[in-house]
């Protein structure tokens, strides 16, 4: 079923757990996806940046794809269909007009005024149609879709302000994570986490969560991280299987087979993000 974020991510706030967000850049990622979040009852988000929606065919080919998936596989945890980084108004709009559940509106680029006057556009539509809205603020570094750049830390102060002007219903503070491989270890801000945990009183959301080790996500967890995003691990486990295969075997060309070979392993990672994350078994009522 296609609910919003809202109960979702309370939910998970609350009893201490995080819901993942993993990305799909085609058809068969989301099947692997939905088939192992339902075999392990787990809440799940699905992330579409603008790039893949448009490699998908665009926003109305995924919705379409992503509901009947639904449909025909008898899934039956709720399942999130999240724009992940929308630019602007307009691309927030586009998927929310296709049927999207959730979006994020990435104005991290601009001061804290712009960013709320954007981040307010886009809130005062999405509350038309039930859908929930994520921000960022600070700017998360590395390269995610060409949104690229150097890590801005968050202030406390900018998120709370954000948080008041706007009606947005989780926030993605930059805290130290990147997106894509990290060269050295990922240092996250806790206490600063902590505090903008307390004071906003919002879901947080830990953007590039690939390649932090399993004692930072749990401990970002405990700061108030409601949701994790997944993408560049996947991408790794699945890419390195393909390669595997298709080096051991120059006469295959079916791509159902080539494709299907990295199902195993990026199956393998999903279940451990949802192991790590305590995701398993915390099926929740639909709220839409
Ligand atoms: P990674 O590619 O580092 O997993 O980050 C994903 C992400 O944050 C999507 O918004």
């Amino acid at each position: 079923m296609l609910v919003n974020s809202k109960e979702m991510l309370i939910r998970a706030r609350n009893k201490g757990y995080a819901v993942c967000q993993f990305n799909i850049n085609n058809l068969e990622w989301t099947r692997f996806i939905l088939e192992e979040c339902e075999l392990n009852k787990a809440p799940v988000m699905l992330g579409v940046s603008s790039g893949a929606a448009k490699y998908m065919g665009g926003y109305s080919t995924v919705y379409s794809m992503v509901n009947v998936l639904i449909k025909d596989l008898n899934i039956t945890i709720p399942v999130v269909l999240h724009l992940d980084h929308g630019s602007d108004f307009e691309t927030c709009k586009k998927a929310i007009d296709a049927g999207f559940t959730s979006v994020m509106i990435d104005a991290s680029k601009y001061d804290l005024e712009k960013n709320i006057e954007i981040t307010k556009t886009v809130t005062d539509y999405a509350n038309k149609f039930n859908v929930t809205v994520e921000a960022e603020i600070g700017h998360i570094g590395g390269d995610e879709d060409g949104i690229t750049g150097n890590i801005l830390y968050a202030e406390v102060d900018d998120c709370v302000t954000l948080t008041k002007e706007t009606n947005i219903d989780s926030l993605a503070p930059a805290l130290g994570s990147v997106h894509g491989i990290y060269k050295g270890e990922p240092k996250l801000e806790y206490t600063r986490m902590l505090e903008i945990k307390n004071n906003t009183d919002l879901p947080l959301v830990l953007h590039g969560a690939s390649g932090i080790p399993e004692y930072d996500i749990k401990k970002a967890i405990s700061c108030g991280v409601a949701k994790i995003n997944i993408n560049t691990d996947l991408q790794i486990a699945w890419s390195k299987k393909v390669r595997e295969f298709l080096n051991n075997d120059n006469e295959v060309y079916d791509p159902r087979k080539i494709i299907k070979s990295g199902e195993v392993e990026f199956k393998k990672t999903v279940y451990e993000k949802l192991l790590l994350t305590g995701s398993i078994n915390q099926f929740n009522t639909p709220n839409i």
